[in-house]
This record gives structure tokens, sequence and C-alpha cells, in this order.
């Protein structure tokens, strides 16, 4: 098998191009099948370069030679060498020069979607990390920019619309029905975020005026007859722009901006320079087909993309190791716009539950890197939520840290200092120190250390010295390849409750680092001791979730279900009920089972939590939802049997349901709207709490409740309700599961995004049966087999969030998921890799299943030649 003596890329090892590019012109010629792509790089050698060093330009198995030149005279045989990994000239001219390649390209045989493909009729490209190495012979890394003007001709019927990177600048007819476009980008950039877009098209247009009064020409193209499916986009578009100025200050720099939705796209979207080109399910969206959840989606990615042109484009990264640099802070920016625009307390829930769900398991288990990892053997298997997710939290920690107006201080100072260039980690932290004068060296170590801390806290009371001290200790878990750990900077926000629930101050504190609201551990432990205090306060601990990490405390339940009640920080509010339920959980999985007493008091304190008039209907709709299936297992960590953790919830629910069945029938019924549908976040919000209390009372088997889910799958005005009653009936797999999904499938035939919808509920469904309905549905013979959405609906949720049957103990789950990365490696691996990254957790099982996810991933070990991607991470899943 390939995989292990591949190349390893180190950080180390960075070095320079010996050679610039100065500018590029590309001329492309697009038909189908074949397009033609001559390329004028204009070189120069660096300083420093020795004279004769040969010039290196990255290619791929897709690039098919048809001439090169250098200052308009044809190279001579020996002159250079073309492989399917590059091409060399031996002894380039030792001052500026023009190297001239043209090559033939055949995009609809590009299944990988990387380069240049063809989806659904339209041209289209992605080129980040390494795609345009596949387009035309080039320096296909970050730290080379250059200006590019691109002409680009096709057949006038076929192709209508013509759109690249930048101005357009030129355009007109050409004799038997071609036509051309010009388009030029005067700002230079690396490879990555080049784009051109050629098809029949429909759009739909818009303008935005900037701050500083630059009007700019919005246009969203799509597929004929979804332009109306584009305004939600467009909206959100606008709504970005202006807060980017807002926020941040950051105009747009272009007249004109962009957007194409895609149906065939490996990830959400793209954030080339004047031109992002869309995964279409993130830009399509009306009521009857699309979800809350899609359209809470669109808008952050739409922000998220468009937040890229000043983190990720005009300041770009120097290699791959820094893609956190434009990552996480681009997540960091779309996570507070989408707060700004709906809520704080319910955004930052959802986030860190994301977190927790996603980021977590990665960082325990053998894909364990850290935000700025320092080695990899495949670029595309680093694009994961360690990288966004987790670099999105050390940017958080940055700006609590120095507070907001610090920040956004530090901020300035990075447009400033380094626009226009390719930067690095270490450049960002700098502008931080040089703007606050802290020293934030050991602060960086967050980047380049994995592993998710433990935070443990224990408080103790002397109430003869009115004194209250918090004993704060933090371990850092070792992980693949770095066994040793340093203590981190953990900022840990807080409060101290008094017996009536009002916040409690001190005269004094010491023994770390404590502002108001703040304490900043940054050894492996510390003793901070607070004085003047009175009473035994309740602490409220890592509010706003203010540093990743997982935290255990000496805290009873009897505290928890104070701070549920009456801890002002609505993020800790939460915790605690999830606490609470978590406890309940775990120790009945363990075989201490819990006492009515403790359920009632659970109960208790969600119904208060439900009837207070302070809190947002999305805010209650968290507080209602337990921890998941996988939470527990996460939190049970070793010898884990997700039958039993999953019997255990569904007593709990039941448990709890039977004290709360009238409040969430209440909850139900009072929030049932007809309403004309809104996305926005009062009505998403009642429609979450409405739709959870409906799960609830199916799950916990309340009279009447699977009645209502029919009822409400079947008089739905909107995908929400319709699709949250469905996924609740096959979730439980009630009598009448299958009837409704044949007759979902039935009424949304023809609407791919939606088969997405129903493919991903039937690989959520419980019951035994799942396996054998999957390979049908997989085996059927139109099935999408290339469409990475269709493949990840089914796969994907599969893998992830079908825990009890992934792992079923005869294995089934296991070898259905290994053999279909083995199948579909072969035409996507970076979907086949994705996909595969759902045994993470293999070890963490209980040794029957353990065995079994071992036997299924070394079958797909030996069952041939794998790609580079998926054969990357199987050995790491395998040896970590
Ligand atoms: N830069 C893109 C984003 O985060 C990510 C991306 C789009 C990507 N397409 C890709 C990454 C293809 C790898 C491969 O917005
Ligand atoms: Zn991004």
């Amino acid at each position: 098998m390939r995989g292990e003596n591949e190349e390893t890329i180190f950080l180390k090892d960075y070095a320079e191009t010996p050679y610039a590019i100065e500018r590029v012109d590309l001329d492309v010629r697009i038909a189908p099948d074949t397009a033609i792509i001559r390329a004028l790089l204009t070189l120069v050698p660096r300083r420093g370069t020795e004279p004769g060093t040969p010039l290196v330009l990255d290619g791929a198995e897709t690039l098919a030679l048809r001439s090169i030149a250098i200052d308009g005279l044809p190279l001579a045989l020996t002159a250079y060498e073309a492989t399917p990994e590059g091409l060399t000239v031996h002894q380039p001219p030792t001052r500026r020069f023009v190297l001239e390649t043209e090559v033939a390209v055949e995009s609809e045989k590009n299944i990988k979607l990387m380069g240049f493909y063809r989806s659904s009729g339209t041209w289209c490209t992605q080129c980040e990390p390494e795609g345009f190495r596949r387009i035309t012979y080039y320096l296909d890394r970050p730290d080379v920019l250059a200006p590019f003007k691109v002409r680009m001709q096709a057949d006038k019927a076929l192709a209508p619309v013509l759109l690249s990177n930048g101005n357009l600048v030129e355009q007109g007819n050409l004799g038997n029905g071609q036509h051309f476009a010009v388009w030029e980008d005067p700002f230079p950039k690396p490879a990555y975020l080049f784009a051109m877009v050629a098809g029949d098209l429909g759009s739909i247009h818009d303008t935005f005026t900037t701050a500083s009064g630059r009007k700019v020409a919005l246009g969203i193209y799509c597929t004929h007859g979804k332009e109306d499916e584009c305004l939600y986009a467009m909206d959100s578009l606008k709504r970005s722009m202006a807060w980017d100025e807002r926020r941040f200050g950051r105009e747009y720099d272009l007249d004109i901006f962009n957007i194409v939705a895609v149906s065939d796209f490996n990830f959400g979207a793209m954030e080339n320079k004047g031109l992002n080109i869309f995964n279409d399910k993130l830009v399509f969206a009306k009521p009857e087909t699309a979800t809350d959840a899609d359209y809470i989606n669109i808008e952050s990615v739409i922000a998220h993309e468009y937040f890229h042109n000043w983190t990720g484009d005009r300041i770009t990264c120097r290699d791959w190791f820094q893609l956190c640099l434009k990552e996480g802070l681009t997540v960091y920016r779309d996570q507070e716009f989408s707060m700004d625009e709906r809520s704080r307390p319910v955004n930052r829930i959802e986030d860190v539950r994301q977190l927790r769900q996603t980021q977590f398991p990665e960082d325990g288990g053998p894909l364990s890197h850290p935000p700025r990892p320092d080695k990899y053997k495949e670029i595309n298997n680093f694009y994961t939520a360690t990288v966004y997710e987790k670099g999105a939290e050390v940017v958080r920690m940055l700006a609590t840290l120095l507070g907001e107006a610090g920040f956004r201080k530090g901020m300035d100072l990075y447009f400033e200092r380094h626009d226009g260039e390719a930067t690095t980690i270490e450049a960002f932290i700098k502008v931080f120190e040089d703007s606050s004068g802290r020293d934030l060296q050991h602060f960086q170590q967050w980047y380049l250390q994995a592993g998710t801390p433990e935070l443990d806290v224990v408080d103790r009371y002397d109430a003869a010295a009115q004194t209250y001290t918090l004993e704060l200790t933090q371990t850092n878990p070792p992980t693949p390849g770095q066994p040793d750990k340093q203590p981190l900077v953990l900022p840990i926000q807080f409060g101290l409750i008094g017996p009536n629930g009002s916040p409690m101050s001190w005269t004094s504190v010491s023994g770390a680092e404590v502002r108001d609201d703040l304490i900043v551990l940054d050894k492996a432990s510390a003793t901070v001791t607070f004085t003047g205090i009175p009473n035994k306060p309740v602490p409220s601990l890592l509010r706003g979730f203010s540093a990743p990490v997982k935290l255990t405390t000496n805290a009873t339940e009897a505290d928890q279900l104070f701070l549920a009640r009456h801890d002002s920080d609505p993020f800790n509010r939460w915790q605690a009920l999830q606490d609470v339920a978590m406890k309940l959980m775990v120790d009945a999985v363990g075989g201490t089972a819990w006492s009515e007493a403790q359920t009632s008091a659970l109960a208790e304190a969600l119904d208060e939590t439900l009837n207070s008039k302070e809190l947002d209907p999305a805010y209650k709709a968290l507080a209602l939802s337990l921890p998941n299936d996988q939470a527990v297992a996460r939190q049970i960590a070793t010898d884990v049997d997700p039958d039993r953790i999953h019997a255990v919830r569904g007593q709990l629910i039941t448990a709890l349901v039977a004290r709360l069945a009238p409040a969430l029938e209440k909850i139900y019924l009072t929030n049932d709207s007809r309403l004309a549908y809104s996305p926005d976040f009062q009505q998403t919000g009642r429609r979450s709490m409405k739709n959870m209390a409906l799960s609830l009372l199916v799950q916990g088997g309340a009279t009447d409740a699977t009645r209502l889910a029919r009822e409400q799958y079947s008089r739905a005005l909107n995908m929400t309700d319709r699709l949250a009653a469905l996924g609740t009936v096959v979730h439980a797999w009630t009598d009448d599961a299958q009837s409704l999904l044949d007759d979902f499938r039935d009424r949304f035939t023809a609407d791919p995004l939606v088969l997405d919808k129903w493919l991903s509920l039937n690989a959520m469904a419980s019951d035994d049966g799942v396996v054998e309905r999957m390979r049908a549905i997989l085996a059927a013979p139109d099935f999408p087999r290339n469409n990475p959405n269709r493949l990840r609906a089914l796969m994907a949720t599969f893998g992830m969030n079908n825990p009890t049957q992934f792992a079923r103990t005869d294995g089934a789950g296991f070898r259905f998921l290994a053999e279909f990365v083995g199948d579909v490696d072969k035409r996507n691996p970076q979907v086949a890799a994705r996909v595969l990254t759902a045994f993470r957790i293999w070890r963490s099982y209980e040794s029957g299943r353990r065995a079994e996810a071992e036997k299924a991933l070394n079958a797909l070990k030996d069952s041939g030649t794998l790609s580079r991607n998926t054969a990357d991470i199987l050995d790491r899943t395998l040896a970590g």
C-alpha cells in the first residue's frame, strides 16, 4: 500500500522560490471536452538566486503540454522536462523573462473537482490549495503573488457568461458563435485564489456603496430558474459588507463582487478574489425547501467568504502550515457577525456545541494536530475543525485577553503592516504584542500545541478568615508526536455568586493575574485567594466558554442547579443544566442509577428555564436539548458502549418528559405558528423551541406525540417544520417512519438539495435495518455517485451522527463505511478521506467494537492502492 513512504513536508524546510512571478497573462479557450490554456508568466530570479538555477514549476496529470517557449523562442527538447508532477526548465535566463506554455486540459474528465472541471454544464475552477497546477504549470504555493489578466473565449450559446477575478476590462463577439471576455485583477494574489467560470447561468444583481463611496456591482450566478432562491444570499452579502466596515473598518476594494453557485463542490465555498464560488447548498434558499439551519449556514458562509477578502486575500498565508492564519481568524469574524445579526448567547452556545462535537474528538484522537501544524503529507487533510474552529477559539481568547478595543487596535495594525503580504502566525501575534505592549510569546503556544487542555478547579471557603480560594490546575495530555506539553495561557472569565443569587465582590485577590471578571492562568497550577467574602459563594467559571478546555470542578449538583437559576452568564446557565444531565447519564451508564429526586430537580430547573420571561425561545430550545449520545460517549471516553448510552439517554428523556409533558405540550401549541415564513432570529427560535418540545414528547413516549409529529409533517408550511417532524419520527423509527420517508422522497424528487435531507435522515435511523437500506440506496443505478453533497449527506452523516448503527457490535457499520471509502477514493479522494475520519474515535470503544473497527480499517488498508489523502488519514488513524 502507498502512503508510508510518501514524502512528508516540514515547516522547518520553508524557503522562498528562486524565481518570482511578476505577472500572469492567461488565454483560455473553453470548449466541450478540452480547454486550451496558454500561460505567459513573467518571471524574474530573486535576489541571491545562483545563475543557472533550474526553474521548477508544479504540474499535474491533468496537463498535456503542447508548446513551450521563452521570450518567444520555442525550447529545445533537451532544455526542459515535463512530467505529471511538474515542469523543469534546466537553465532559465538570468534576468527577467517570459515563459510561455500551452496545455490542454480535459475538464469533463476531472471528477476530483480540483482544478478546472465541469459541474452540471458549468465550467468552473477550484484552486485551493493545490488546484492551479491542474490548470497550468505554475509556482503553485501561497507565497508567490502576481497580478493576473485572463482572456476567456467560448461558444456564446454554451457559455454566455464568462467570469474571472477582478474587473471586466474588455468583451466582444467573434466569428463562428464565439465570444470573449478579458478580466484583470490588479491585486497581486497567489494562484489558489484564481477562479474562472463559464456557462449558461441565470443571475441576480444588486449594488453596495462602500463607506468611502465606491459603488460595487454585486452578482449571484446560478442555474436558470433558481434566481429567486439567491435573494437571501444577496441580503446576507450586503449585511456582511456593512458589518465589516462597522466592526473592522474594512471596505471592499474592487468594483465587482460576484458569487457563483455550483452543484459539485468538495467544500462549502471558496473565497477567490472578487469571484467567490459556492456549493449551491450554501446559496439556494426558499422556505419550502430550506430549513432555518440552512438559512443560518448561508448567512454565515456568505459572510465567511466575503470576510476572506481582507483576511485571506489582501493578507494571505506564507505557506499552508499557516492555514489557520486566514481560516481561524475568518471563522472568528463570521461567528462575530452572526452573533451581532442574531444572538450572542445563543450563537455562542451553538458554536461551542459544534466545537465539542467536531474538534474535541479530533484533538483527543489519532488525528490530533496543532492549529498550526509543522508537518503534513497531504495538505487537503488539514482543512480541519482544529484549523478552523479551534483556530477561531484562539483568536477569541486573544480578543478576551486584550479587550475589544485592544483587539481592534491590533487588527488595525495587522491590516496596515501586512497588506499585500503572505505572512505567518508569528507575524500575526507580533502585531498584538506591538499594539498592546503585552508579551504574547507564551500565548502563541496555543497555535503550536495539540490537544484539549483539562482544567480542574476546586474551591474552598474559610468562614473564620472570610477568604475564598480557587485551586486551579491545568493538564495537557499527550497527543501523537507531542508527548510533553507546556501549560498554556488560559483566560478564565468568571464570577462569584452569593447565596441570594447576586454577584459578590471582594476586597482583594492574589495568586494569579485577576481582573474584574477574568483570571489568567499561565502556569500548571495556581491558588487564587479572594478576601472579604462574607458567605460561601458559588463560582461561575469559564463564562462564555472563554477557553477551549475541558473543565472539571468540585461543584455539587445543588451548585449546578443554583447556577442554572441564578447565573447572569447565559452560557454557564445553559452549561449548568447540561452538566447536571450529563452527570446523571454518565453515572447511570456506569451502573449508578439516578434517584427520582434527581430527575425531578432537573425537570424543575428545566421548567423554570422554560417559564422565564427574559430568555429567548431559541435559548430555551438549547436548554431543553440534553447532551447527545456522542457527548456522553466523549465524557466516558474509554470502553464506550454506544447502545448502553443510547438506552440511558432515552430513559432520562422518558423520566423528564413524564414530568414536563404538560409544559412541553403547551410550548408546542403556543408556538405552532402559521405566520408567513421569515428566517429571522425570533421566528427561528420559536420554531426550534416548538420542534424541540415535539421531539422530546415523541422520544419520551408521551401520549399522542407521534400523531402530533405525523400531523405536523403533512400540514407543514415550511421545510423546517416538515423536516423536524420527519426527523423525530425517523429517529424514533416508529411504525410509519418508512412510509413518511417514502412520501418525503416522492414530494421532492426534483430537488437534489432536498434529496440530501432525505439521505441524511436515512443515515440517522436507529433501527437495525439502516445499513441494508443504505446499501440499497447507494446501489440504485441512478444514484449520483460523483456528487460530494449526496455522498456526504448519506455517509458522513452515518459515520458522525449514527453512533449506535455505525458502531454495531457485528461490525457491519464499520465495514460498510470502510468499503464505501475504498470505492469513492477511486473517484474523489477528498470526499473519501473526510468520510474516513469518522473512525477517529475507534479506540474509545469497548474491546469488541474496537476489534471490529480495527478489522475494517485493516481491510481497507489491504484493499489495494489508496489515494494519498485516504492513505494519510488511514495510517494516522491506525497508528495514533
Ligand atoms: N478556503 C475555503 C474556505 O474556508 C476552503 C475550501 C474551499 C477548500 N474549497 C476547498 C479547501 C477545496 C480545500 C479544498 O472558505
Ligand atoms: Zn475560509
